[in-house]
């Protein structure tokens, strides 16, 4: 009874275990826009890494950073279409696929810090969000953050009235644009990619950007001054293309997730020191002035901007501003 039990068992087993060997490797094309050298960057070099070690390199990731096969224009949509299979967009990217709501992320002066940042992401708000993608086709897998965005210009950005006229780079988001016309600027919608040289010609006169990004993109040779505003969050979602995910065996999902939130986490750590550096090294070029902002300054912005709220909640409706207060609560 033992040797029939064995044999149905090495029968039974043998065509599974073969199946294991078999089994298709599979690569995952990760595109985005920024440097390797950002938090962006990171966390995709450390996914890559945990995905290609924990899978034997059976599951391959390729990652395709500084907009190299999608820029702004057509991430999303290259996702939609299933010719990438991962992008970690801006949350300031999302109004545009018909998702205004993640504009309630770039409200200016909405957080203190990350930790308020994240009582929202990690949150039921965040959960929230994500459930609108799938309107999209598409599925949210994990926030992280880059961090606070500063002004740079050819001159310090430190009251309303040194706005005024002034053509400022915005990403395609309703509330920057709203936000630079609230300060008296004139907002200029333009991919990341074609940011610097933009500001090199003269196209625009200045943007707003975490300090990670200003420095890898060399904007700091183009811009002579740099203010420390902190006044709006840059953070990213990771989306999917739902057909892909629900096509990838339970296991192969699991491993790929897992290893994200990890890496997610990661990148959630280094985010601040990234954008310390990169001050660190602006501040040895000496290519570009830093200005602090004193309390009355930053209090002067913060007063100018709030028509801002109330713009976006005409457009989303109150219910996802009650849910905002509640998670900062
Ligand atoms: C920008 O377009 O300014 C940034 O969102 C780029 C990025 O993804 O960090």
């Amino acid at each position: 009874r033992r040797q029939w039990l064995g044999a149905l068992a090495t029968g039974l087993l043998a065509p599974v275990a073969g199946l294991a060997n078999t089994r298709a490797p599979i690569t995952l094309r990760f595109s985005h826009v920024v440097a390797q050298d950002t938090p962006k960057g990171r966390a995709a070099s450390r996914f890559k890494a945990l995905v290609e070690a924990r899978s034997g390199g059976r599951i391959t990731v390729q990652v395709f950073p500084d907009g190299q096969l999608y820029g702004d224009h057509d991430e999303m949509q290259a996702l939609q279409l299933g010719a990438v299979d991962m992008v970690a967009p801006s949350l300031s990217k999302f109004g545009r696929i018909g998702l205004p709501e993640f504009e309630l992320l770039d409200l200016p002066f909405l957080f203190e810090d990350l930790s308020d940042v994240r009582r929202v992401t990690l949150g039921s708000l965040g959960q929230r969000l994500f459930n609108g993608l799938k309107r999209q086709g598409l599925v949210g897998l994990g926030f992280f953050d880059n961090g606070f965005k500063q002004m740079s210009a050819n001159r310090p950005l430190l009251t309303p009235a040194d706005f005024a006229g002034l053509r400022m780079r915005v990403q395609a988001s309703r509330v920057i644009a709203d936000q630079m016309r609230a300060l008296g600027a004139r907002p200029v919608t333009l991919a990341f990619s074609e940011t610097r040289r933009a500001l090199a010609t003269g196209v625009v006169d200045g943007t707003e950007n975490p300090v990670s990004n200003f420095w890898t993109q060399g904007m700091h040779q183009v811009q002579s001054d740099l203010s420390l505003t902190n006044h709006g969050y840059l953070g990213y979602a990771v989306v999917t293309n739902q057909r892909f995910w629900e096509h990838l065996q339970a296991d192969d999902r699991e491993l790929i997730y897992q290893a994200l939130q990890e890496a997610l986490d990661d990148a959630r750590q280094i985010a601040d020191v990234q954008n310390e550096a990169a001050l660190a090294a602006l501040r040895q070029s000496n290519t570009t002035r830093i200005h602090s902002l004193s309390p009355s300054q930053r209090a002067r912005l913060q007063q100018a901007v709030q028509p801002v709220h109330q713009a976006l909640a005409r457009r989303i409706g109150p219910d996802w501003f009650q849910a905002l207060q509640d998670a900062l609560a």
